[in-house]
């Protein structure tokens, strides 16, 4: 039986965190990946949540990763209501696929319940995510940046904490945390530290 702890990362974890994030999502959305440089950058911001910047080592390997940010979303009757955003989380290529991504995933929303967040979103893909109860969040009436309400984004997913904060209103708006929003040029640059790797365009990719 393997060991598994989830526990919060150190400074001494941070350039393992960021390989394994990189091997996670090397070539998978786009040629290369930004989500390392993504997770490097938002470590120093503000609205990152160090208590929900976690780890998931099995044994004595670090396989696992995902963190947060607090966000608000402003409703129509200009109340301010805060979420947080979940991502980027990710389970190394040897290890995906056997549970571990569900594990890591349902004790941070444990821990994120325990915040004053009322709910957590993010894009993401129903089939991994609806599993720990995550829908597409405009069924709960929040709508993904200047997108029409009438033309769902399917992969913008919505889970609520607290059902009693949470006032269904008709038109609730959500912004990606601008911390999100890396120059590609510097996570060229940044990612030179790491070991060369080639970017490759697969199909299936978002972007690039
Ligand atoms: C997405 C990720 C975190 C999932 O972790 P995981 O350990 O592989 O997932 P689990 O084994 O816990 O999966 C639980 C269930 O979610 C679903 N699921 C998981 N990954 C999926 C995928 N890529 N596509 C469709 N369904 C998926 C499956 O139903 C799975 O159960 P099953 O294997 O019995 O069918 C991991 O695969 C990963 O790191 N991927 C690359 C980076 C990434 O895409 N991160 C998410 C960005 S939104």
């Amino acid at each position: 039986m393997n060991h598994l702890t989830i526990r919060q990362e150190e400074p001494g974890d941070y350039r393992a965190t960021e390989n394994l994030v990189r091997e996670s999502f090397w070539n998978v959305y786009r040629p290369g990946c930004l989500e390392h440089f993504v997770l490097h950058e938002f470590r120093t911001r503000p609205e990152f949540c160090a208590d929900l910047d976690l780890v998931l080592v099995r044994d004595d390997e670090l396989i696992g990763q995902v963190m947060y940010v607090k966000n608000s979303l402003r409703t129509s009757s200009q109340t301010e209501l805060p979420i947080l955003t979940m991502g980027p989380i990710c389970i190394h290529p040897n290890y995906q696929r056997q549970g571990y991504g569900k594990i890591l995933l349902d004790r941070s929303l444990d821990l994120a319940a325990e915040t004053d967040a009322v709910g957590v979103f993010m894009e993401g893909n129903i089939n991994f995510y609806g599993k720990s109860g995550f829908v597409v969040a405009s069924t709960l009436g929040v709508h993904y940046m200047d997108e029409p309400t009438d033309d769902p984004v399917p992969y913008f997913l919505g889970k609520i904490l607290k059902e009693n904060a949470w006032q269904k209103d008709t038109e609730v708006r959500y912004r990606v945390p601008a911390g999100y929003f890396v120059d590609e040029k510097q996570a060229e640059e940044f990612d030179r530290q790491f070991p060369p790797k080639e970017r490759l365009r697969l199909p299936g990719q978002l972007f690039g």
